[in-house]
């Protein structure tokens, strides 16, 4: 069994002596409260170069605090992309909005401005523009679109944080940009998620509403933290190759699940069950993020250049799709290998007898989903990218190039068999 050069699907990105930083935290009693939400905050809101960021617990909480920021009419529209990440309209929904689904691109995943502009009505109250795995969507010129029609526009950078269009980051385009530093993404926090925005009135109803938000638990908080920080030690390669991966290997040899995460009409039924409030971002995750915002850069190129070295490897194999990079900078946050449905389980086994884990992504086609009418939405559903063609692989700097450039003969062996 392969052990060396194994590919974890994730690979928790957690800077340097996070440990210690929860030790030093808890023994200060600074987990929950403490200075560096302030010095953070100002830190981030610095690195974007707009006036007012404010921390959540989460990226989802995030957005529903700028939902409520927003203080649009109950019953309005959103426009969200079809295929994303769905407790984002699901948050929408809870609080008495009309998620609406507008086409992506089948290339590179994102809504452009004709997509969103089909889908635009008289009730429309914002837009939710999205930059999927990484990729950045055509965000100046949606900007241009909502603009011309007074629409407020979000922009969910869960997937993007440090993306540049046009040397700008992404997140300050928007009225608000919206941001998780969640494990699973470039910039994990041991949790945690952001607004920004160059508004003030935005800023003052954020602000309100943060001074009623729920605090976490210390419990929760050290919970969490420690199995955030365990999730980091099993994804070092060499460590995942000696652990998760031999059980990995075992259950496919058992046909048995391959521990993948709950994912549509599933999630977005716990995630409703947890009746979501906003919550605020804690002083352990700010000390955490202080240190993040000095390597994310670092990080983001390091990703982009394993990402090159993978899609150089497969391009032209036939039957094997890799992200195109379009408008701006790619981070890849995820890099998502495309293949048709009935081959993509196929080729997740044959990946992980080789070493390489790939994830089953998160993301769904949201019009198909029960909460947002699934059954109705059937007859006048146009095809588009769909979740049962993608892979998600890791292409973190951890990870060395000669792995990478290993994976794509793999691949590439595979398509050709
Ligand atoms: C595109 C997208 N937006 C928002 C979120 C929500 O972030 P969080 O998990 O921190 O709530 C996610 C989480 O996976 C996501 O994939």
């Amino acid at each position: 069994m392969t052990i060396v050069g194994t590919i974890p699907r994730r690979c928790v990105n957690l800077p340097p002596g996070s440990l210690h930083t929860l030790i030093s935290c808890s023994a200060g009693g600074r987990l929950q409260e403490g200075p560096a939400i302030e010095k953070f905050t100002r830190a981030f809101s610095d690195w974007l170069g707009v006036p007012h960021v404010f921390g959540a617990g989460s990226g989802r909480s995030a957005f529903q605090l700028a939902l409520q920021a927003l203080d649009l009419e109950t019953g309005a529209e959103i426009i969200f992309p079809i295929f994303t990440f769905p407790v984002m309209p699901m948050v929408a929904k809870l609080l008495g909005y009309n998620p609406v689904f507008c086409e992506v691109d089948p290339v590179t995943f994102n809504s452009g401005p004709d997509h969103i502009e089909e889908k635009i009505s008289d009730k429309t109250g914002a837009v939710l523009a999205t930059h999927l795995f990484g990729q950045p969507c055509p965000i100046r010129e949606i900007t241009e679109l909502t603009q011309g029609r007074q629409i407020l526009l979000m922009e969910d950078c869960a997937h993007a944080c440090g993306v540049r269009v046009d040397g700008r980051l992404v997140g300050t385009y928007a009225d608000v940009g919206i941001f998780s530093f969640a494990e699973g993404k470039n910039m994990p926090c041991f949790g945690g998620g952001a607004i920004a925005t160059a508004d003030d009135n935005i800023a003052g109803r954020a602000s309100e509403i943060l001074s009623r938000a729920v605090m976490p638990e210390k419990g929760a908080v050290w919970k969490k933290a420690l199995d955030i920080w365990l999730k980091w030690l099993l994804t070092r390669p060499e460590i995942f190759g000696l652990t998760v991966y031999p059980l990995l290997r075992l259950k496919l040899l058992m046909g048995q699940p391959l521990m993948d995460s709950t994912v549509g009409d599933e999630l977005l039924e716990s995630f409703a069950a947890s009746n979501p409030q906003v919550e605020h971002l804690v002083n352990l995750q700010a000390e955490i993020g202080l240190r993040q915002l000095k390597r994310i850069d670092a990080f983001n190129q390091g990703a982009r250049k394993n990402a090159r070295i993978l899609t150089e490897s497969l391009s032209g194999v036939s039957d094997i799709g890799v992200p195109q990079a379009a408008d701006g900078e790619h981070i890849y946050v995820y890099y998502p290998l495309t293949v048709t449905p009935d081959r993509r389980d196929a080729l997740r086994r044959h990946l992980l007898e080789h070493g390489i884990d790939a994830k089953i992504t998160d993301m769904s086609d949201c019009s198909l989903l029960r909460q947002f009418g699934g059954a109705e939405n059937q007859a006048n559903h146009r095809s588009g990218p769909t979740e049962a063609s993608i892979l998600e692989i890791c292409v973190y700097p951890v990870i060395p190039e000669r792995h990478i450039r290993r994976l794509g003969q793999i691949i590439q062996a595979w398509a050709q068999g």
